[in-house]
């Protein structure tokens, strides 16, 4: 044992250089095909993460992906942990209303990239993303139309989360559109698994995660011992955004996030949620009190249908032992009175252009950092604390 270890480890080192590199050009990675099997069209995506590509199929010309590229810049080595969970849930997740990854692929390791190969992570192609069709102002969604994207957004949530996964990043340009109208459920970057802790040990998730406009309360208030209501908070602020048009909360910090959420939502004490008090940030942030809830009044003018107010108003709940579940939503009225949830294809046949976040006029000023303290650079302005003007 103590002599064969020696001894590999003796040849490992007198492998010349060159026999390393020829070694290393010519491995050949099982379950793991070469990225030249797709020919790159357009730059669709540009996250934190990386880009987003979309790309034919050379041996089936017909067929369309998205390649996702892993970025490797601050591994020192080997694969990035956060590339691997986020394929790990992938490979769990098949739905009609979660993005299907197909596969994972590589670039050949060659002096050119200094022996280091890419990798991408290969999706079927979807035409749009939601950001990018609410960016276009030709694009509009009936009130049938509305309710399917919306049953299709809570059903994927609803799968996702009966798979203890928790997508924790949900805003509109994670979520992909078919031309077909199947709604998608992407980006998965951020994506854990959760138990909800039977031995009554809290669990101890980090609370940075939400892109800050569809960030939760109770992640704002330091909570990391939060569950599937992050997701419909998120599926709330998404709502109320197909017909508003843009992000109905834009704080350029977490407190003015809080302020903002206070504002609409009704002030955040012990009274509107028993044991906030008992959040890491609650004492360390400035909560307006005597806030009247609003979400109704706010929102009636865009909404008009009132099962559609109800709803949004029971998503955009304060306390997220109260919030509605992917269930209790799905069953709302909303989603059974006429007008009857309407499939979008006939809609989408009307636009011949894919719209992604990334290729439209900058609607949301920004790509927001996803870890997201950033503030806005935009000049619009917020009065003290008050509302922006601009937004909805
Ligand atoms: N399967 C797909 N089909 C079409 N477009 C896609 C697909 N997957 C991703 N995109 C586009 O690329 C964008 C970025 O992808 P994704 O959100 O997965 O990456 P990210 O780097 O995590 O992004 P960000 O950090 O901005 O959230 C999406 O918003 C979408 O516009
Ligand atoms: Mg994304």
């Amino acid at each position: 044992m103590q002599s064969k270890h020696h001894s590999s480890h003796h040849s490992s080192i007198t492998m010349s250089m060159r026999d390393k590199e020829k070694y290393i050009e010519t491995f050949s990675f099982p379950y793991c095909e070469e990225a030249t099997k797709y020919q790159t069209v357009a730059k669709i995506g540009q996250g934190t993460f990386g880009e987003v590509f979309k790309a034919r199929d050379i041996n089936n010309p017909k067929k369309f992906v998205a390649m996702k590229k892993v970025l490797m810049d601050n591994e020192k080595e080997g694969f990035p942990i956060t590339a691997l969970r986020e394929i790990r849930i992938l490979q769990l997740l098949k739905h009609d209303n979660v993005v299907n990854l197909i596969e994972i692929c590589r670039t050949k390791a060659s002096l050119h990239n200094r022996y280091r190969s890419t990798f991408y992570l290969v999706f079927d192609f979807c035409e749009h993303d939601l950001a990018g069709l609410l960016s276009n102002v030709n694009v509009k969604f009936s009130l049938g139309e509305i309710k399917k994207v919306m049953q299709q957004l809570l059903n994927g949530l609803y799968y996702i989360h009966f798979n203890k996964i928790l997508h924790r990043d949900m805003k509109a340009a994670n979520v992909l559109i078919t031309k077909g109208g199947i709604l998608k459920l992407a980006d998965f970057g951020l994506a854990r698994a959760f138990s909800t802790s039977k031995t009554g040990v809290p669990n101890r998730f980090t609370n940075r995660v939400v892109t800050l406009w569809y960030r939760p309360p109770e992640l704002l208030l330091g909570d990391r011992n939060y569950g599937p209501p992050v997701d419909l908070w998120g599926a709330g602020c998404i709502m109320a955004e197909m017909w508003t048009r843009s992000p109905i909360m834009q704080g350029n910090s977490e407190q003015q996030q809080l302020t903002l959420i206070s504002q609409l939502c009704g002030s955040i004490n012990p009274t509107s949620w028993p044991g906030v008090e008992k959040l890491d940030m609650y004492n360390n942030m400035e909560l307006p009190q005597e806030q009247k809830r609003k979400v109704k009044e706010r929102l009636r003018p865009y909404m008009k249908d009132p099962w559609a107010v109800d709803l949004l108003d029971k998503l955009l709940t304060l306390d997220p032992s109260k919030r509605l579940d992917a269930d209790g939503a799905l069953n709302h009225d909303f989603f059974w009175t006429d007008p009857m949830p309407v499939d979008l294809s006939k809609m989408l046949a009307t636009h011949t252009q894919s719209m992604f976040e990334f290729l439209a006029p900058a609607r949301r000023a920004t790509q927001v950092n996803r870890h997201h303290s950033m503030p806005r650079p935009s000049a619009s302005s917020v009065q003290d604390g008050g509302y922006q003007d601009r937004v909805f």
